[in-house]
């Protein structure tokens, strides 16, 4: 069963990492890696790689960055032409991005049956480019492999076919339990001088901004910056930013948001490392709403909606939005030792990847 694996942006090259390792188990399997090359940089794309032991791609694109409709007609283009030459059983997609659901096109344009890992995930807002990739991506895909419950729901109210929708948990929660050990080694917290003198970790925040819908606009983006530079003043916040949002904040220029420490984006253990510590998380990201709940680690969730009902519903997500003094009053909740509790969601034990490999075989055996 020789199968095509897509990854495109940094959340991707965590989902397929314990995918690609589940699949060299077994004999049946010839996986293959094709990157879009939708990230490219060291930081969000090579150091992944290194640190997670994902095998060099069979192939790269090397798309690059561009708009939505040109980004994602160039991946289209070019792996049709990779579909045609490999001839894969499968095509196998992960969450979201526009290389899924590019993918997704070409692949179901040639005949080729899709996997998509992290389906039935709805904001019910149209206005993200996420949730068109996904709605469409679960439109055309054949096996539909969810996190949650309600991705099921989802999915069914759309009409696709109860029999194709597979409850498997979920694959970034299997690296973050196979990574979590190694992480802890990471020497991160000492370079950012966060560790006392016993080498704990003192308190402190992270914070991660990237969805267009908080850093495109200037106004909203200093509004938030300043929200969370009020928090600052409790303990020390560790940003990692993301090349869109470095550009965005270098438009807006000298700010005072002096309490913000940002940084250039981290590698995975580094990342994980400092979540694990971490007394607070502040963040727009989909997957560190994931994170943080198998971590029992607050979050507050700057965006009006989430995709990942599980994670506030009975994780420790709380979905602020973007309102400053929403997000001011949760933080300092949090900190005066008003914690959520929050457990984890069923099936997010590390064995989703296993589980998926399993369902795959079965119907490629049926065949
Ligand atoms: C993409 C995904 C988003 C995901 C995010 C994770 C889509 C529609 N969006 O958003 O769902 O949460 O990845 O990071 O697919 N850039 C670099 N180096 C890189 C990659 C990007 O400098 O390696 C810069 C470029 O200026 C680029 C900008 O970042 O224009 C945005 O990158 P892009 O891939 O278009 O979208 P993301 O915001 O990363």
């Amino acid at each position: 069963m020789k199968i095509a694996n897509i990854v495109g942006a940094r959340p991707n090259l965590v989902k397929i990492a314990p995918l690609m390792r589940e699949m060299k188990n077994h004999a049946e399997i010839q996986p293959l890696l094709i990157h879009t090359g939708q990230h490219y940089d060291e930081q969000m794309s090579d150091v992944f790689f290194r640190q997670m032991g994902i095998p060099e791609p069979d192939v790269n694109l090397e798309v690059g960055s561009g708009s939505h409709a040109w980004q994602t007609a160039e991946i289209l283009k070019r792996v049709e032409t990779v579909f045609i030459e490999l001839k894969p059983d499968l095509v196998l997609v992960v969450g979201d991005v526009n290389s899924t659901i590019a993918a997704s096109l070409a692949a179901s344009k040639l005949g080729l049956p899709i996997a998509h890992v992290e389906a039935g995930l709805r904001s019910f807002d149209r206005t993200m480019p996420e949730e068109i990739n996904r709605v469409l991506t679960d439109a055309i895909a054949d096996y539909l492999f969810v996190t949650e419950e309600d991705a099921i729901e989802n999915l069914v109210r759309e009409g696709r076919p109860r029999e194709r929708i597979y409850l498997v948990g979920n694959v970034m929660i299997d690296a973050l339990k196979q990574f979590l050990p190694i992480a802890q080694k990471s020497k991160i917290g000492r370079e950012l001088g966060l560790l006392d003198e016993k080498d704990s970790f003192r308190p402190f925040g992270v914070l991660t901004l990237h969805r267009p819908s908080n850093v495109d606009s200037a106004d909203q983006l200093r509004k938030l910056m300043d929200a969370i530079e009020e928090v600052g003043a409790q303990l020390p916040i560790i940003f990692p930013a993301h090349p869109r949002t470095q550009q965005k904040l270098a438009q807006l220029g000298s700010q005072n948001h002096s309490r913000i420490r940002m940084v250039a984006p981290l590698g995975y253990l580094d990342f994980v490392c400092l979540l694990s510590h971490s007394k607070i998380v502040l963040t727009d990201s989909g997957g560190i709403q994931e994170e943080t709940t198998a971590l029992g680690v607050p979050c507050l969730t700057l965006r009006e909606n989430t995709e990942r009902p599980v994670t506030a519903t009975e994780g420790t997500n709380q979905i602020v939005g973007q309102d400053p003094q929403k997000i001011t009053r949760a933080a300092h909740e949090i900190l005066s030792g008003k914690v959520k509790a929050g457990r984890v969601p069923h099936l997010w034990d590390g064995k989703a990847a296993e589980r998926i490999v399993d369902i795959l075989l079965r119907e490629f055996r049926k065949r």
